[in-house]
C-alpha cells in the first residue's frame, strides 16, 4: 500500500522479536487502523469462502463477506465456478442470502433485474422503454476465484497476484496435511460473534502461552497435545503447528480409531494462513476443520467455524471431539478475548512486554504475534 496510515500505533513494537513490545493499545480498536487494514489488508489478499462440495451443481451459490463487502460464489450453467459482488447493478440491492440453488437465473428481489449464473443481464422490466439501456454493460461485478485443494477464495482486488504467487506452497502443506482435501464434503458450519478485534483473536490463536495457565479448557488442551512433540515453522503469511496426539486418557472427548484422512498423521495440525483462516486437525477426529477469524469493525469479529469430512457427516467419536472444541474450549477463549478487548482500553495499560524465547523454539514464546503484527504493519504501509 502506497502512503500507508499515519498512525500505526507501535511506540515500543521493535523489529527484534525478542526485545519487541506489542503494539500500542490503539492498533487493536483505533477506526483508523481498520479502515487501513480493510484496504491494505482484506480488500486485498485471498479470503477464504467455501469448499467445492458446497456447489456441487450448476446454480449453487454460497454467500459470504469480506469485512463490510457482500460477496457470493455461483456455480454457472458450464460448470465453472465465479466470484461476484452480491450487489445488483441497477440501485445497489443485495442479489442471494445464505446458499442454495438459484436454477438458471439470479434475480435481485427488488425489481427483478434477472442475471444469468455467469452474471450477465439478461432481463431489466421496461429495458426495451428506456433510452440506449445497454444490457452488456450491467453485469454483476466479478471477484476473483481461486480453488485450492477444492477450497473456494476470493480476492476482491483485480490486481492481486494469483494465489499461488501470494501464499506460495500453501496448497502444497494443505494437501499434505489432507490429501484428500479436494474431494471433502461440508458437514456443519458454527459461528460466533466475539467482541473484539480481529488480531486479538487471531493471537490468542497462535500463541501457546496462554494454553498452559489460562482455564479448565485450556489445561486439556495443553493435553490433547504430546507437549514434547509440539513443533512449528512459520514461512511468510504461513504458520504451521504439530504435535502428536497426547495420552489417550487424558484426552477430553472420546477419540475415533486411527484418522480417516491419510496424509500427515500428527494428532494435531494446525496450517494458518494470514490474514485470518486456519486449518486444523484434532487427535482421534476425522473433520478438518476451517477456522475463520474475520474483522466486522474495529471491535467486532466473526468466527466461521466449517467442518469437512469425507462423506459429509460427522461420526459420534468425530462430534464429541467437535463439541468439546466449540462447546469447552471455544467459551473460554471467547472469554478471554473480550477481556483483552476491555483491558486494551484501561488507563492502567499500555504497550506489553512480548514473551519471546531468544532462539523462538520454546513452545510457549510469543514470536508468531510478532512476526503477524510485521505481515499487518507492512501491509498497511506503517
Ligand atoms: S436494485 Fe436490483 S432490480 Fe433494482
Ligand atoms: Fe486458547
Amino acid at each position: 500500500m502506497t502512503g500507508g496510515v499515519e498512525r500505526p500505533y507501535v511506540s515500543k513494537f521493535g523489529d527484534d522479536p525478542a526485545h519487541s513490545h506489542t503494539p500500542d493499545p490503539e492498533f487493536f480498536f483505533s477506526p483508523a487502523i481498520f479502515e487501513a487494514e480493510k484496504r491494505g489488508i482484506f480488500y486485498r489478499c485471498w479470503n477464504f469462502l467455501c469448499h467445492v462440495s458446497q456447489l456441487p451443481n450448476p446454480g449453487d451459490y454460497v454467500t459470504g463477506t469480506v469485512v463490510d463487502q457482500a460477496i457470493f460464489a455461483i456455480r454457472g450453467q458450464d460448470g465453472i465456478v465465479r466470484g461476484f459482488f452480491n450487489v445488483c447493478r441497477h440501485r445497489a440491492h443485495q442479489l442471494l442470502k445464505g446458499a442454495g440453488n438459484v436454477r438458471s437465473t439470479i434475480r435481485c428481489p427488488y425489481h427483478s433485474w434477472t442475471y444469468d449464473t455467469e452474471g450477465r443481464l439478461r432481463h431489466a422490466p421496461h429495458c426495451d422503454s428506456v433510452a440506449g439501456f445497454d444490457k452488456d454493460a450491467y453485469s454483476v461485478s466479478p471477484v476473483r476465484l481461486a480453488e485450492v485443494g477444492g477450497f473456494v477464495l476470493v480476492n476482491l482486488d483485480a490486481d492481486a497476484p494469483d494465489f499461488e504467487t501470494w501464499a506460495p506452497g500453501f496448497e502444497r502443506r494443505l494437501l499434505a496435511m489432507v490429501p484428500e482435501a479436494a474431494r471433502l464434503r461440508h458437514a456443519r458450519t458454527r459461528e460466533f460473534t466475539i467482541g473484539s478485534n480481529w488480531k486479538v483473536v487471531v493471537e490468542n490463536f497462535l500463541e501457546n502461552y496462554h494454553s498452559f495457565y489460562s482455564g479448565p479448557a485450556h489445561g486439556q488442551l495443553s493435553n490433547i497435545i504430546d507437549q514434547a512433540t509440539y513443533s512449528w515453522q512459520i514461512d511468510g503469511k504461513i504458520v504451521e503447528f504439530a504435535g502428536i496426539g497426547g495420552n489417550p486418557d487424558r484426552i477430553p472427548y472420546r477419540m475415533a480409531d486411527g484418522r480417516a484422512f491419510t496424509g500427515r498423521q500428527e494428532g494435531f495440525l494446525i496450517t494458518y494462513l494470514w490474514p485470518g483462516v486456519a486449518f486444523i486437525l484434532l487427535p482421534g477426529a476425522n473433520v478438518l476443520l476451517v477456522f475463520g477469524m474475520n474483522p466486522t469493525g474495529p471491535e467486532t469479529t466473526w468466527e466461521p467455524l466449517l467442518y469437512y469430512t469425507l462423506d459429509g457427516k460427522l461420526d459420534a467419536a468425530t462430534e464429541s471431539a467437535v463439541d468439546w472444541f466449540n462447546d469447552i474450549l471455544g467459551p473460554e477463549d471467547v472469554e478471554i478475548c473480550e477481556s483483552v478487548q476491555r483491558g486494551l482500553h484501561s488507563m492502567g495499560y499500555r504497550a506489553g512486554r512480548l514473551m519471546v524465547d531468544p532462539d523462538c523454539t520454546a513452545r510457549w514464546s510469543e514470536h508468531f504475534l510478532h512476526h503477524f503484527n510485521r505481515l499487518n504493519l507492512a501491509a498497511i504501509g506503517g
